[in-house]
């Protein structure tokens, strides 16, 4: 099974912390050179300076923030200039704020639809040319089970991620046959900062302790436990590998079997 990314460079979104941060790890292990995005440079800092060089590639960071498209392009752009082709493209970010959906504001709807839907495709338009030219592309979009069985609490995320999966699904028919594939990655409870928030938000409404929430969660898993976001990160480094070459419009739930859907 050839799993080398030696000679494969990779955009990771989201990857100062959390799956992003995770995922940018397994890619470098797989030998690509990995470029982290995120706001916060001093954790994209630590985390470029955490990764693997195991086939002497160069890793980097961009500082960027999905809530401004034009900067974000700008960005983007230049990055594109100075390494050439990016084949690899993880489009992922901190996930919408929780909340029943009747109360949810029409501007979180916005700022969802733009961090998530727009960034993603804005990304995917920059970096297409690049792919297509080596006929060899990978895009990978961290979205969550949600696409098959709504969560509760998490209406504005719910009706973003249906967004995603369908715009992923059609760009997947309209450039598989470029040797580029797009495919959906759908963590289950994984422990992150994003997971610990909305275990605390569940707390404080339900008047019970943030272990008597968690606990609950994990019944809820067939395999009673949270994911660790190296086991998300190893989903999507496959994906991004040439032995995945024929997985295209995918959704992969990577959650221990709680989305009950077949
Ligand atoms: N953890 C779970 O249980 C779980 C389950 C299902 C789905 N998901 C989804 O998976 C994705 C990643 O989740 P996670 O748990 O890894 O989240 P996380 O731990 O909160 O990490 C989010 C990452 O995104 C970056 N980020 C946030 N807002 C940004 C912005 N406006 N522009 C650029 N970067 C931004 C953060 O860094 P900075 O703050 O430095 O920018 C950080 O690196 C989210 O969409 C989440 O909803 C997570």
């Amino acid at each position: 099974m050839e799993l080398s990314l030696q000679g494969k460079n990779a955009l990771v979104g989201g990857a100062s912390a959390g799956i992003g941060r995770a995922v940018a790890q397994e890619l470098a292990l797989l030998g690509a050179n990995v470029i982290l995005l995120a706001r916060t440079e001093s954790a994209l800092q630590s985390a470029v300076a955490a990764l693997p060089a195991v086939a002497g590639q160069t890793h980097r960071y961009c500082v960027a923030d999905y809530s401004d498209t034009a900067a974000l392009r700008t960005q983007v752009e230049a990055l594109l200039q100075d390494v050439g082709a990016i084949h690899i493209l993880v489009n992922n970010t901190g996930g919408p704020p929780g909340g029943p959906i009747a109360a949810a504001e029409s501007a979180a709807f916005l700022q969802a639809y733009n961090n998530h839907l727009l960034c993603n495709h804005l990304l995917a338009q920059l970096l297409l040319p690049g792919m297509q030219a080596a006929a060899y592309g990978r895009i990978i979009n961290i979205i969550s089970t949600s696409v098959k069985e709504p969560l509760d609490g998490l209406g504005v995320s719910n009706t973003t991620r249906w967004a995603v999966a369908a715009w992923a699904k059609t760009l997947a028919n309209e450039v598989g046959r470029f040797g580029v594939t797009v495919n959906n990655v759908l963590p289950g409870y994984t422990e992150t900062a994003r997971l610990q928030e909305i275990i605390a938000k569940r707390a404080a409404g339900a008047g019970q302790s943030e272990a008597e929430i968690a606990e609950s969660f994990k019944q809820h898993v067939p395999l009673r436990r949270f994911a660790r976001p190296e086991e998300v990160a190893a989903a999507a480094a496959f994906l991004a590998s040439p032995a995945a070459a024929y997985i295209n419009g995918i959704n992969l739930p990577v959650d221990g079997g709680r989305t009950k859907s077949l």
